[in-house]
């Protein structure tokens, strides 16, 4: 039987309204802002300006230890997806809580390497198209294991390993075959997908890798894709590689590490009352009862569960227009600065900055000022009247918003700040016209 379980995006404290306190005086009829953590949204959007990205540090952490308690009965590393967002002063902000980090390119190794250079022991390198550049940087850099998705990649990595006179860490990426619930271009886990090895195929490949002097077997790792809010689809690839594990211990391979990939969804909607820790754990427990019987360290690369819900993105409302019988809110952040709803028809929670106080609303749609239809972030959306000059806040948008942001129409991406309690830090400035000029020549 299917167990739904119902994340929960832990949104209080991170972003709740509260009312404004002027001083020591509270306005006992002032309305109620929306604020990230003590921080009142609108005042952080007068002094920085919109499109604005806001995080809150404290959910950061909240969410980053959720994890890590679930798994304290397993020798464990949270290897967090650099992907879902990659700012420096997160990165450094889980790498000062002992965190490790799942990197995809060159660059994404980089970032980590410039904040907390001795994560890189903690550092996992996943993806299907690794250069050879990427990987002598990892190999220099010593990073903790390479996750190999096909048998041409091995090699590559064995003749950059040996060039280097190095021994290079290697789990191989299987494809266990398992359907997860998720949109299309997100899901991962299917022999129809270009991700991983045939789970079928794996044994014969290992025997090869461990015939290399420079290839040194160590792990298991599978990913069956994003977005998932189902434990069950995650238990089923963790069992299949648990066999896996039984038959390669058997061959006599040495198997440390098993990478149980990323993935863990969070609730866009908003409509559930589970809390984060009873998720979490249950996510837990379903990686856990296979892997219980070996003696393995598990790692982890969660992304969006950890950053996902810990920002929002503050917008402002241009104008109000109505074409024929349909509203639309036009607001000055685009598709350019948050990608998911364009290009996955993602819902995100609308809401405005300044807590209603009456209950009129209206079907808006909430759309950007560039110059596609697919450029909207809210269709036929029921939400409380706005008017031109309000402040509205995009929910849930911390993982894969800045990290898609683009240039197109040749817009600068814009500002990101980390709050925490009161403090305000500004993690990067907003681009220029000239930072989108300056490399191109006339
Ligand atoms: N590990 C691997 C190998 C991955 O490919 C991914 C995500 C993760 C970990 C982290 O997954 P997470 O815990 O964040 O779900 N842009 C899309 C999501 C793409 C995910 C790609 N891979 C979105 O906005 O929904």
């Amino acid at each position: 039987m299917k167990r739904a379980v119902q994340p929960q995006t832990g949104r209080p404290p991170a972003f709740a309204y509260r009312q404004l306190s002027t001083g020591i005086f509270r306005l006992r009829s002032a309305q109620s802002l929306l604020h990230c953590d003590s921080v009142p949204l609108s005042r952080i959007a007068e002094r920085f300006g919109t499109p604005l990205y806001v995080y809150s540090a404290s959910a950061v952490r909240e969410r980053l230890r959720a994890f890590d308690r679930a798994f304290r009965n397993i020798p464990h590393t949270i290897c967090y997806s650099v992907k879902a967002n990659s700012n420096l002063s997160i990165l450094r902000l889980l790498g000062k809580m002992g965190c490790g980090f799942d990197v995809v390119s060159g660059g994404e190794l980089e970032r980590v390497l410039r904040v907390e250079k001795p994560a890189a022991k903690k550092v996992v390198f996943s993806g299907v198209g690794k250069t050879s550049e990427e990987m002598n940087a990892a190999l220099k850099a010593r990073i903790l294991l390479f996750n190999v998705e096909s048998e041409s990649e091995l090699w590559m990595l064995a003749e950059c390993a040996a060039r280097l006179r190095q021994r290079a860490r290697v789990a191989l990426r299987v494809n266990p075959d398992v359907p997860a619930d998720t949109h299309p271009y997100i899901s991962t886990g299917l022999h129809e997908h270009k991700f991983g090895i045939p789970i079928r195929e794996a044994r014969k490949l290992y025997a090869q890798a461990s015939g290399s002097k420079y290839l040194q077997v160590s792990g298991v790792s599978v990913h069956i894709g994003s977005q998932i809010t189902e434990v069950e689809p995650f238990g089923q690839a963790i069992g299949r590689v648990a066999d896996l594990v039984d038959q390669l211990l058997a061959d006599g391979h040495n198997i440390e590490y098993v990478d149980a990939g990323g993935g863990l969804g969070i609730d866009y909607k908003g409509h559930s009352s589970r809390n984060l820790s009873e998720y979490v754990s249950a996510y837990a427990g379903v990686l856990l009862r296979p892997l219980r019987r070996l003696k393995v360290h598990l790692l982890l690369e969660p992304g969006r569960c950890i950053i996902g819900p810990a920002g929002a993105l503050l917008t402002r409302v241009l104008y109000r227009k109505t074409n024929g019988k349909r509203k639309f809110l036009v607001v000055d952040a685009a598709m350019n600065d948050m990608l998911r709803p364009s290009l996955y028809n993602a819902y995100h929670q609308i809401v405005p900055v300044r807590e209603p106080t009456e209950r009129s609303s209206e079907t808006v749609d909430v759309v950007g000022p560039i110059c596609e239809s697919g450029d909207f972030f809210a269709r036929n959306r029921q939400l409380p009247i706005a008017n031109e000059g309000d402040l509205l806040a995009i929910l849930d948008a911390g993982a894969y918003g800045m990290a898609l942001a683009s240039n197109y129409n040749s817009r600068p991406r814009p500002a990101e700040l980390l709050v925490e309690g009161k403090s305000v830090k500004l993690i990067r400035r907003r681009e220029r016209i000239e930072d989108l000029l300056r490399s191109e020549m006339t």
